[in-house]
């Protein structure tokens, strides 16, 4: 390599790049120590990872072992090799992942199995089956909202009806009422270990009152899911599945689909329903698209764009991660083994060059628009990406007809976003009025 590109190796100061070797010195830093970088970003999920991007660029080292990745490029590198040199950390229980071991290749295998099994199952046709149920149940949501006019909380009612919905698709009709409840609190138990997630070394986390916790309302769902997967259906999507062959194996699945199902599409509702109040304009066009829509899976174009804006501007899951097993090369630069990468979706959203005035919601943008791969990522990519992404998409789309065809809604309040696991809007009162 010549040395004619650059790098910038810490705020202002231009490196050239000489041989291949020496880039991990350059992947540049922010100079902030863990405590410092992990606080900003519990702080501000969007501010500070955003200025680090404009900063910093594409890529740069929060604190040491933490990498933040952002541009296009390398995102969609990150994604594309995802299971091969960048891997699924989603561990939430503090235990060592060794990504080398046979042990944890056996374990990948049988979940990517799983996955495959599942996502072909998933099908229009099953889709179909559960759009009326889901229709019947936004439509009785929607009534009452109208009746009470101004709704304070919207989120855990929708969340409800997210958590009905996707229990219902995964397990048919099943008695699920104790899986209901035994997942809300593991979503509850979650909340409290995801805030400050960086703040503690794992040895140190493992002595938290907030992950005993979490363990104990884990076994105590994994036994509401045991005991449902053994009373019979035909309806759920675990029971058209040709495998799982396993009780295990149908329990993971059921665990993944029920704690991933519930709350990333209720924010992405509240999210829409927020910017659909702030924009009127927006929101005639989409409940005119509502109003001709008979449910079918074909969702009216206006309507699916009120959806990719959202997921444009608030990713319901703004912060997704991989870590490198061994050393790797990422564009430029050289990767350390054990590095953790972080990819905060927010942010590849609005530094994108694709996405003029990132911060305005429009959703005509869509209209022409085809973003390159790694600008939008709202559903993760690669290999591990959202297992319920069509699954959601098209429910997103259900309830808010639902709400557009019966009303126009306004805001009461300042909407500001809730940091966490899952971004969400709060601060405000939705006020419905009947459309006519
Ligand atoms: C608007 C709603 C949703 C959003 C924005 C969303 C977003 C995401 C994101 C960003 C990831 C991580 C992807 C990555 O790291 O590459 C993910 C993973 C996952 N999602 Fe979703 N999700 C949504 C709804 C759902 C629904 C409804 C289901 C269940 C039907 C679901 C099931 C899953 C599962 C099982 C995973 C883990 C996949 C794996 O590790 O292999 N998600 N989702």
């Amino acid at each position: 390599m010549t040395g004619t590109s650059h790098l910038v190796r810490s705020a202002g100061e231009i490196v050239p790049i000489t041989d291949r070797k020496s880039h991990s010195e350059y992947v540049p830093t922010t100079g902030l120590s863990q405590a410092a970088a992990a606080s900003a970003l519990d702080t501000d999920q969007l501010a500070f990872p955003l200025e680090m991007a404009r900063r910093f660029g594409p890529i740069v080292q929060l604190w040491p072992g933490v990498i933040q990745v952002t541009g296009a490029d390398v995102v969609d590198s990150v994604l594309r090799r995802t299971n091969r040199d960048f891997f699924v950390d989603r561990n939430f229980l503090f235990r060592k992942i060794d990504y080398g071991s046979k042990a944890s290749q056996v374990k990948l295998d049988a979940w990517m199995k799983l996955r495959r099994t599942a996502m072909s199952a998933m099908t229009p046709a099953r889709f179909g089956q559960h759009a009326p149920w889901l229709i019947d149940q936004a439509n009785i949501l929607v009534d009452s909202w109208l009746r009470r006019g101004s709704i304070a909380g919207i989120l855990p009612e929708v969340a409800q009806l997210t958590g009905a919905s996707i229990t219902r698709f995964t397990l048919g009709d099943r008695h699920a009422r104790d899986v209901r409840a035994a997942t809300d609190a593991m979503l509850d138990a979650l909340r409290h270990l995801s805030l400050g997630r960086f703040e503690w070394p794992g040895y140190i986390r493992a002595v938290q009152p907030r992950e005993w916790r979490a363990r104990r309302t884990l076994n105590d769902f994994m036994e509401a899911v045991h005991a449902s997967l053994k009373t019979r259906d035909r309806n759920g999507l675990i029971d058209v599945m040709s495998q799982p062959e396993s009780n295990e194996a149908a329990a993971e699945l059921v665990k993944s689909l029920l704690l991933n199902g519930q709350e990333a599409p209720a924010a992405a509702v509240c999210w829409a329903l927020v910017e659909l109040a702030r924009n009127p304009e927006e929101q005639e066009r989409a409940a005119s698209a509502a109003s001709r829509w008979d449910g079918s899976l074909a969702v009216p174009k206006e309507i699916g764009r009120v959806v990719d804006e959202t997921l444009r501007l608030w990713p319901p899951a703004p912060l997704s991660g991989r870590v490198t097993g061994e050393s790797v090369s990422l564009g430029s630069w050289m990767l350390p083994a054990g590095s953790t990468i972080l990819l905060p979706f927010n942010v590849i959203h609005r530094t994108a060059e694709r996405f003029p005035e990132p911060d305005r919601f429009d959703s005509t943008r869509w209209t022409l628009l085809s973003p390159p791969h790694g600008s939008y990522v709202p559903f993760g990519g690669g290999a591990r990406s959202c297992l319920g992404a069509r699954f959601a998409r098209f429910e997103v789309a259900t309830i808010l007809a639902a709400v557009l065809r019966q009303s126009r809604v306004t805001l009461n309040g300042s909407v500001r976003p809730n940091p966490g696991r899952i971004l969400t809007p709060v601060g405000f009162d939705l006020r419905l009025r009947p459309r006519r």
